[in-house]
C-alpha cells in the first residue's frame, strides 16, 4: 500500500493547529451514532462536490473536482438505473471574509460578485456535462434556515460557548493558524509580512470574543470512526494522514466572527453581533441540499460521498464529522480525496498568470476529449501536471487512433458491406481453447483477449470503488489496444465474404471486435457520455441496452443467444473522435474564435 511521506502527499495541506482555546469542562463524548448506514438505503447514493468560492473564475482544478464526482455518479447510475436513487450536488460558497474582500477590491457589492461568478460556474458545469441534480448557493434562503437550525442544535447540546480568540487568521484560506504555521515574507513594499507557511497567503492578527465549538471533545470519537471504517477516507494515505493528525491534541474551534468585521455571512441566531464562520456555513450545504432540517434528509444522509481536494481534507475529515457527531448525526459515509493540477510544473495562480481556463479547453479539445484527459491523467494521490501537448498526444492516440480506428475498421463499408453485427461462428472460435480442426481459427492470444474483456467490467467496478477512475480508463485503453491487435492479427480486409471458408471467420472476427466495442462504449459512458453515445448508437445498441446489468459480453461464445447478432448497425456518423494534432488544434481554435 502507498505509504507516502505525509508532507509529499499533502503539499501545503498539513493540519493547521487552529485556535488553542481549551475548555476546562472537558468531557468524553460518547453518544456517537457510528455506522448508521441502513441496508435498506443501499439503493440510494448522494454525491457532493465541494462548493466553489466565487472570488475568481473557475479553473481546471475546480472542473476536475466536479468531473470526478460526475463520473462516480454516472457510474453509479449505470449500476443502479432508478432515476430517484442518486443525487448529486454542487454549488458555490458565497459568504465569508474572502468574498467580502474580493467584492470590495472589484468595486462590487458582494451579492453582485456572487451572482456573476456563480453564473460562470453554472455555465461551465452545463457545458462540461456535469450531471448534477442540485446546484446550491449559500446565499439562498433555504441554506440560511438549515445553517441556523444546525447552529441551534449544537447550542442546545451544550457544544458552543463564548470565549476570547486571539491568533492568526488567513482570509484567503478562511482558516485560523497557530504561530508555528506562520512565517514572514517580504511584502510589496519590501517589509516582512506574516503569511501562512502552507499556502503563502497573508494572515492577520485577530483578537475578539467569538462562539467556540467544543471540537476537543471529538478527538476520540473521530479516531474510533476512522479506525472502525478503514474505507471512510480514500485513497488510504489520506485516511492515514487524518489519523496521524488526530494523534495530536485537537483544540476547540472558533465558529463565529464579529459582524462589524465580517458582515457578509449568516448571523448567529439570537446574536446579530456575530456572523457564523464560513466553513461551518459552507459544510452545512451538504445537508441543505437534501432538505435539512426536514425529515427527508435522514434517508439520504447515510449514503453521502464527498469528493474533495486535499487542501480541504482537514475541514471535511475533522471539523465536519465532529460537527455532525455533535449534532447527533453520523459522519459522512465516504470521503474521496484528490490531489491538485499544476501547470507546466507550477502551482496555478492568478498572480503567476498561469491559470488554465477550462472553457477554452472544452472548446479546443471537445467536452468529451477534455473530460477524458482530466480523468485519465488525474491521479488522486499525486499532483498532476497540465500542458497542452500532453492533451493532444493522449487524445490522438487513445480516442482518435485506437478507439476511433477500431470502430472504423469494424464498421467501414469495405469490410462490413452489409452494415450489420455479423454472426459468431462457434466452430471457428470454440469456447474451449486448444482445440484443433480444419475450421478452428482462433489462436491463444484471441482467448486472452476474450478473457481480458470479459473481466474488464469487474476491474472497472473495483477501480471506481477505490476512486481510481484513471485506472479504470487505463484498463479500458489496454483492452482497446488488445482488440486492435486482434483485428490486425486476423486482417479482415484480407478475408473474402464470398468464400465459404473465409466468411464465417470474417463474421466472427467482426462480431468479437464489435462486442469488445460494445463493452468499451458502455464502460466509457461515465467519462465521455457523448462519445460513448455515438459509439453505442453506431453499433445499434439501444438506450435500454446500455446499463451494466445488460453488459453480457460475447454470449455466443458461452452458447447463449446474442441479441445483437444480425442486427443492423446504426447510421454512419463520421469519425468517432477527430485527430487533434497541433495544426488541427490550432485550426479548431481559430475556427471558433
Ligand atoms: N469553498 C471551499 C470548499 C467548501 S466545501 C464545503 C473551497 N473552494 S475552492 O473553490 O477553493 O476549491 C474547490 C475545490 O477545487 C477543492 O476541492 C479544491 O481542492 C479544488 N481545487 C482548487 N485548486 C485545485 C487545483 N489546482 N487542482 C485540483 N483541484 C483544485 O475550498
Amino acid at each position: 500500500m502507498l505509504r507516502i511521506s505525509l508532507l509529499r502527499l499533502l503539499g501545503r495541506t498539513g493540519l493547521s493547529r487552529g485556535l488553542c482555546l481549551r475548555d476546562s469542562r472537558l468531557r468524553h463524548y460518547s453518544s456517537c451514532p457510528l455506522g448508521a448506514r441502513d441496508d435498506a438505503q443501499d439503493a440510494r447514493a448522494y454525491f457532493t462536490t465541494p462548493i466553489f468560492y466565487v472570488n475568481a473564475a473557475p479553473h481546471i482544478g475546480h472542473l476536475y473536482s466536479a468531473l470526478l464526482a460526475d463520473a462516480l455518479c454516472r457510474y453509479r447510475r449505470l449500476r443502479v438505473p432508478s432515476a430517484a436513487a442518486t443525487r448529486f450536488s454542487t454549488g458555490t460558497d458565497e459568504h465569508g471574509l474572502k468574498i467580502q474582500q474580493a467584492a470590495a477590491t472589484a468595486g462590487l457589492a458582494p451579492a453582485e460578485l456572487c451572482d456573476q461568478v456563480s453564473a460562470q460556474f453554472q455555465q461551465l458545469f452545463r457545458e462540461a456535462s456535469i450531471s448534477s441534480t442540485d446546484f446550491i448557493r449559500t446565499t439562498e434562503a433555504r441554506h440560511r434556515v438549515a445553517v441556523q437550525h444546525f447552529w441551534g442544535v449544537l447550542k442546545a447540546r451544550g457544544l458552543l460557548y463564548k470565549g476570547l480568540y486571539e491568533g492568526w487568521y488567513c482570509a484567503s484560506d478562511e482558516c485560523f493558524l497557530p504561530e508555528a504555521k506562520v512565517t514572514r515574507q517580504p511584502g510589496p513594499s519590501g517589509d516582512l509580512c506574516p503569511v501562512s507557511l502552507e499556502s503563502g497567503h497573508p494572515v492577520s492578527w485577530t483578537k475578539e470574543e467569538n462562539y467556540i465549538f467544543r471540537l476537543s471533545q471529538f478527538r476520540e470519537p473521530l479516531q474510533r470512526w476512522l479506525r472502525g471504517d478503514p474505507r471512510a477516507i480514500t485513497p488510504e494515505p489520506f485516511h492515514h494522514a487524518v489519523l496521524q493528525w488526530l494523534e495530536e491534541e485537537l483544540p476547540d474551534l472558533s465558529v463565529s466572527r464579529r459582524s462589524s468585521h465580517l458582515h457578509w455571512g449568516i448571523p448567529v441566531p439570537g446574536d446579530d453581533s456575530q456572523t457564523i464562520y464560513v466553513w461551518l456555513d459552507a459544510l452545512v450545504n451538504y445537508l441543505t441540499v437534501i432538505g435539512y432540517p426536514n425529515a427527508e434528509f435522514k434517508s439520504w444522509w447515510p449514503t453521502t460521498s464527498h469528493i474533495i481536494g486535499k487542501d480541504i481534507l482537514k475541514f471535511h475529515a475533522i471539523y465536519w464529522p465532529a460537527l455532525l457527531l455533535g449534532a447527533g448525526m453520523s459522519p459522512p459515509h465516504r470521503i474521496y480525496v484528490h490531489s491538485h493540477w499544476t501547470v507546466c510544473g507550477q502551482k496555478m495562480s492568478k498572480s503567476l498568470g498561469n491559470v488554465v481556463d477550462p472553457r477554452s479547453c472544452l472548446d479546443r479539445y471537445t467536452v468529451d476529449g477534455f473530460r477524458y484527459f482530466l480523468l485519465r491523467q488525474g491521479v488522486p494521490h499525486w499532483d498532476c501536471d497540465y500542458y497542452d501537448e500532453k492533451v493532444v498526444k493522449l487524445l490522438d492516440s487513445e480516442l482518435a487512433d485506437a478507439l476511433g480506428g477500431l470502430l472504423n475498421r469494424c464498421t467501414a463499408k469495405r469490410i462490413n458491406p452489409s452494415g450489420t453485427y455479423p454472426a459468431f461462428c462457434t466452430t471457428c472460435f470454440p469456447s474451449e481453447p486448444g482445440l484443433v480442426g480444419p475450421s478452428v481459427r482462433a489462436q491463444a492470444e484471441d482467448y486472452a483477449l476474450v478473457s481480458a474483456v470479459a473481466t474488464l467490467p469487474k476491474q472497472v467496478a473495483d477501480h471506481y470503488d477505490n476512486f481510481q477512475i484513471y485506472k479504470a480508463l487505463e484498463a479500458v485503453s489496454s483492452c482497446v489496444r488488445q482488440t486492435n491487435g486482434f483485428v490486425q492479427r486476423h486482417a479482415p480486409w484480407k478475408l473474402n465474404w464470398q468464400s465459404p471458408v473465409d466468411a464465417p471467420w470474417l463474421g466472427t472476427v467482426l462480431h468479437v471486435a464489435l462486442e469488445c466495442l460494445r463493452v468499451f462504449g458502455t464502460l466509457l459512458q461515465p467519462v465521455t457520455p457523448s462519445l460513448a453515445d455515438k459509439l453505442l448508437s453506431r453499433l445499434g445498441v439501444s438506450a435500454t441496452e446500455r446499463g451494466l446489468g445488460e453488459l453480457y459480453f460475447l454470449p455466443r461464445f458461452h452458447g447463449h443467444p446474442c441479441p445483437f447478432e444480425g442486427r443492423r448497425l446504426g447510421s454512419e456518423t463520421g469519425l468517432l473522435f477527430p485527430r487533434l494534432d497541433q495544426s488541427r488544434a490550432w485550426l479548431l481554435k481559430a475556427h471558433r474564435t
